[in-house]
């Protein structure tokens, strides 16, 4: 397990407490693109903060990942809105394109493909989010286009 990042992170933070976990756990999230476990116990033995508390903040989180993630993250929109409108086709047509299925990470590290209950912009469904960029009234022979613009 490479701990130089969290030497590194740890260093420039003379105490720590329970209530720097969230700052902490985002400094170590950029440090390795994700949370590795090894390196959340070692945090743990470090600083004294049980591994339950820390683990229990990574998990509460939606933007803390614990597997490696990919550069770009896709988003389809599963919610009744844009299913009726046909989102479970871009479910498919991005799960095509990347090779993957939701919940995976292509082997390039590119794409990170997750599905959610509603991006909250049902009056663009169906609806594709890549970062923070959002693609409504989406088809599925759009979605090679938009993924190009990623790299
Ligand atoms: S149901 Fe898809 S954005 Fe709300």
């Amino acid at each position: 397990m490479d701990v130089d990042v969290l030497d590194r992170i740890l260093a420039a933070r003379p105490k720590v407490t329970a209530t720097d976990l969230s700052p902490l756990l985002q400094e170590i999230q950029v440090g390795y693109g994700y949370l590795p476990p090894g390196v959340l116990l070692e945090m743990s033995r470090r600083t004294g903060i049980p591994a339950s508390q820390i683990y229990g903040v990574a998990t509460f989180y939606e933007q803390f990942h614990l597997e490696p993630h990919g550069r770009h993250t896709v988003r389809c929109c599963r919610g009744t809105a844009c299913h009726v409108k046909g989102g479970h086709g871009m479910i498919q047509a991005v799960s095509r394109e990347l090779g993957i299925a939701e919940g995976e990470t292509t082997a390039d590290m590119r794409f990170t493909f997750e599905t959610v209950a509603c991006l909250g912009t049902c009056f663009l469904a169906p609806v594709v989010m890549v970062d923070k960029d959002y693609y409504g009234n989406m088809t599925p022979t759009r979605v090679r286009g938009i993924l190009d613009r990623y790299k």
